[in-house]
């Protein structure tokens, strides 16, 4: 990729470009998803090397660490990679990023957790400490910005409850409507309450999630809103901070593995872009191998996984896990690269093995919701059996603060 290429919508399937300012999710020539084509990140028109990126990250985090500022925010901090467009550091003016500080999420280390997944040095990198509890918040702050700046008459999405506690509260930030579409009687009351709260307007579909995603989609067309499930490019730039976040606070030394639960595999796809794009620039030179861990009633991605990728499922889900509880989805291609790429693995883990492993972190004090744990799980049936060593270092994601779902309690 030339230097001067500036930031584009690409189709990886047919290879067809569109200017950012265009709105689509789909590529118009073929129908696949499009991703956003990231130049080498540059500072004053130079593209930088590896090292400098590294080093002018390091800097921006030192400077902006308590200043009422985006670059304060743990995704813009790193906004020649998510949106370099909008690189300038007037932004406390111009109010154009839609921003509520999110990110800067500890990266946490109990031995209690460490040893029950039987690997001597396990990090938890939490997402739930994120603004509304969960990790969604980092592809919002982007994919609400860009709305904003693309002149959506409102934002919409079908949610198993955090995607629209995040798209809530960021349209409320941004002064954008909002409309929800949740799997009536299937997601939990505290994340119903807080989407709610915060000023959404909720529709409950009698279907699952995929239901919900195939009727927020027309639905975003009729109403001219714009469509912000991890379908939306801009959703999975914010999502890389993850990696980028987590890489900075290890001094840029990847681990051997990262973990994280799978669902619509939004994640499990910007996971593979991060990785991709930073080795790319010469940012790391090696790849972690990612890890995505289904729930055992909601797994079609680890049954594809299984049969080496060459068939797609899709499957009735059912799990204690609500937030994954999710038989279609919409990632599936661009999640196979990651994993391909990353000479990843995919599993499912049973819901006791869930809850046994989120008894765990939550009696280690750092807590999260059922799905979260989900992560952590996987890295304890690897190691078990045998694709993980104990030597080997591993980050898993904890996605959901444990305040989230609360209704197996009752
Ligand atoms: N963990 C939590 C807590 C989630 O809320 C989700 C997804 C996932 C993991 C899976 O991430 O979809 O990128 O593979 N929740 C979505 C929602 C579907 O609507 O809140 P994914």
């Amino acid at each position: 990729m030339s230097n001067n290429e500036s930031m584009h919508f690409l189709c990886s399937n047919c290879n067809s470009t569109y200017s950012i300012d265009t709105r689509i999710v789909h590529c118009i020539n073929c129908g696949s998803l499009v991703e956003i084509r990231q130049p080498q990140p540059q500072l004053n028109g130079r593209a930088l090397s590896g090292t400098e990126i590294r080093e002018h990250w390091d800097a921006r985090l030192r400077k902006y660490a308590s200043k009422p500022h985006p670059y304060s925010s743990g995704v813009w901090r790193f906004i020649e990679a998510i949106y370099p467009e909008l690189a300038h550091t007037n932004h406390s003016e111009s109010e154009e990023i839609v921003t509520q500080l999110e990110g800067n999420t500890p990266l946490l280390y109990h031995r209690s957790v460490s040893d029950w997944a039987g690997v001597s040095d396990l990090r938890i990198k939490h997402e739930g400490h994120n603004p509304t509890g969960s990790f969604k918040d980092r592809g919002m702050t982007v994919a609400v910005t860009a709305a904003k700046l693309n002149g959506a008459n409102g934002v919409i999405c079908a949610s198993t409850g955090n995607t629209s506690s995040s798209l809530a509260s960021y349209a409320g930030t941004a002064g954008l409507k909002s409309t929800v579409l949740i799997p009536h009687g299937n997601i939990s009351k505290g994340k119903l309450a807080q989407t709610v709260a915060y000023g959404a307007s909720v529709e409950q579909v009698d279907g699952n999630f995929d239901e919900c995603l195939r009727q927020a989609q027309k639905l975003s067309v009729k109403l001219n809103y714009q469509l912000v499930n991890s379908l939306n490019p801009f959703r999975l730039e914010g999502q890389k901070t993850i990696v980028y976040e987590l890489l900075q606070q290890l001094n840029w030394d990847a681990p051997d593995w990262i973990a994280l639960p799978a669902g619509n595999l939004g994640n499990t796809a910007a996971f593979g872009k991060a990785l991709r794009e930073l080795h790319e620039w010469g940012v790391i030179e090696r790849l972690p191998r990612l890890l995505a861990v289904q729930a055992a009633g909601a797994s079609p991605f680890a049954q594809s996984f299984e049969g080496g990728f060459t068939e797609r499922f899709a499957v009735e889900p059912e799990t204690i896990a609500t937030a994954i509880r999710i038989g279609d989805p919409a990632s599936y291609d661009r999640a196979v690269r990651s994993i391909r790429e990353t000479n990843g693995y995919v599993t499912s883990v049973s819901d006791d093995e869930i809850l046994a492993t989120k008894k765990v972190i939550d009696e280690s004090g750092i807590g999260c919701e059922p799905a979260s744990a989900a992560s952590v799980a996987g890295v304890k049936k690897l190691r078990s059996m045998g694709v993980i060593k104990s030597t080997e270092r591993v980050v898993s994601v904890l996605t959901g603060h444990i305040l989230k779902d609360l209704d197996m309690f009752q």
